[in-house]
């Protein structure tokens, strides 16, 4: 690498904080401006968070269950508390309680495929329901969802650390490697889950490019993977989706490393519409296929892949001016089956993806 692995340059991607009135809000990167313009929204609103989330101004699965719990502390300590109180019920918790309910639900199927955005809010609602058991008034119960997120922000980038460590020993020195989508810093509170790998093995000097598929019809490769590689010092050639099979063809990849939405028991995993493809085109060439996630992206309710819910987006994210008689189809992510899929990462080791341990 030219220059030094440099993460310092990766800003934050969600993180919970208080406004002058100790109010909580929600900081966050506005992901649609980049790369042109790095900017931070903030926000107490959790119907803001909402639209944040449907909007892709904040996506990543693990980045969605941050934000999905971070809503739920915004909806509990700026609209929540007061009404409870207000409402004078002679039960303060259990009038709270019912009143997160819907909250809660709306926040939670804002996207349907990253199963961390369900997981995050239940982790809230959890947190929440233990802290009104045990008598808690509104007010602390806020302050303990705020606690809670914090918590995960700080265990997500403790996480991404691990499976940075973990996938970094399957890469060989002057490694290649090709990723999909972004699975990277922006993808979650900090660091990321692919690109977690890239940069524990940067840092051990075993990178020596990484190629990113620009992801059609979003961009997450162009717009954010480019940008995040190339300001943590990354080595980083963007290629046009169509063009990884003439990259593996010519022998210029020697790994792929993806993220993932949903994993399902038997290892059928969900990511960005696009990997399958890039797994068959993997597994043609002999080129080892890894997906890097935490155990909270393993969805074990599910035996296999069939049942993963697929997000179908606005046909204008493919076709922005319609023509009559032509229909899109627009599904956000596909799934890879597990057959293809040589390991799946998690911060507990490296896995073949029918034996996860979660
Ligand atoms: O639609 P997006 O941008 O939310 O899709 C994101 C992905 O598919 C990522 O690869 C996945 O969530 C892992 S992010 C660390």
């Amino acid at each position: 690498m030219s220059q030094p692995l440099c993460l310092e340059n990766l800003p934050r991607t969600v993180e919970l904080e208080r406004d002058g009135d100790g109010r909580p809000r929600l900081a966050y990167i506005d992901q649609r401006r980049l790369p042109g313009e790095l900017a931070f929204e903030r926000t107490g609103d959790w119907r803001v968070v909402v639209d944040a989330v449907k909007s892709l101004a904040v996506r990543g699965a693990p980045a969605l269950g941050i934000a999905g719990a971070a809503a739920v502390a915004l909806w509990a300590g700026n609209v929540g508390a007061a009404r409870a109180t207000s409402r004078g019920c002679a039960g303060e918790g259990p009038c709270f309680l019912e009143e997160l309910g819907p909250v809660a639900d709306e926040v939670a199927a804002a996207r349907p495929t990253a199963v961390n955005l369900a997981w995050g809010v239940r982790r809230a609602v959890a947190r929440a329901r233990r802290a009104v058991a045990s008598g808690a008034p509104s007010a602390l119960v806020a302050d303990e969802l705020f606690d809670e997120v914090k918590h995960m922000e700080a265990e997500d980038e403790a996480v991404n650390r691990a499976i940075g460590a973990h996938g970094a020993e399957l890469l060989a020195p002057g490694s290649r490697i090709l990723t999909h989508c972004n699975a990277g810093s922006l993808g979650t509170a900090f660091y990321g889950t692919a690109l977690g790998i890239v940069y524990a093995a940067a840092a051990q000097g075993k990178v020596e490019r990484v190629y990113a598929d620009e992801t059609r019809p979003v961009g997450q490769g162009a717009r954010l993977t480019a940008w995040e590689l190339s300001r943590a010092n990354v080595p980083c050639t963007l290629i046009c989706d169509d063009m990884a099979a003439s990259l593996m063809a010519a022998g210029r990849v020697d790994a792929v490393l993806v993220g993932a939405d949903r994993i399902a028991a038997n290892g059928d995993a969900a990511n960005k519409i696009g990997t399958y493809g890039v797994a068959v085109l993997a597994r043609h060439h002999g080129i080892p296929f890894y997906m890097a996630a935490p155990t909270s992206t393993i969805d074990p309710t599910l035996p296999d892949g069939s049942g993963i819910p697929i997000e179908e987006r606005d046909p204008a994210e493919v076709l922005p001016q319609p023509l009559p008689g032509v229909e899109v189809w627009n599904p956000a992510f596909d799934v890879t089956p597990a057959a293809l899929i040589t390991r799946i990462v998690t911060e507990r080791g490296v896995f073949e993806p029918g034996k996860l341990v979660y």
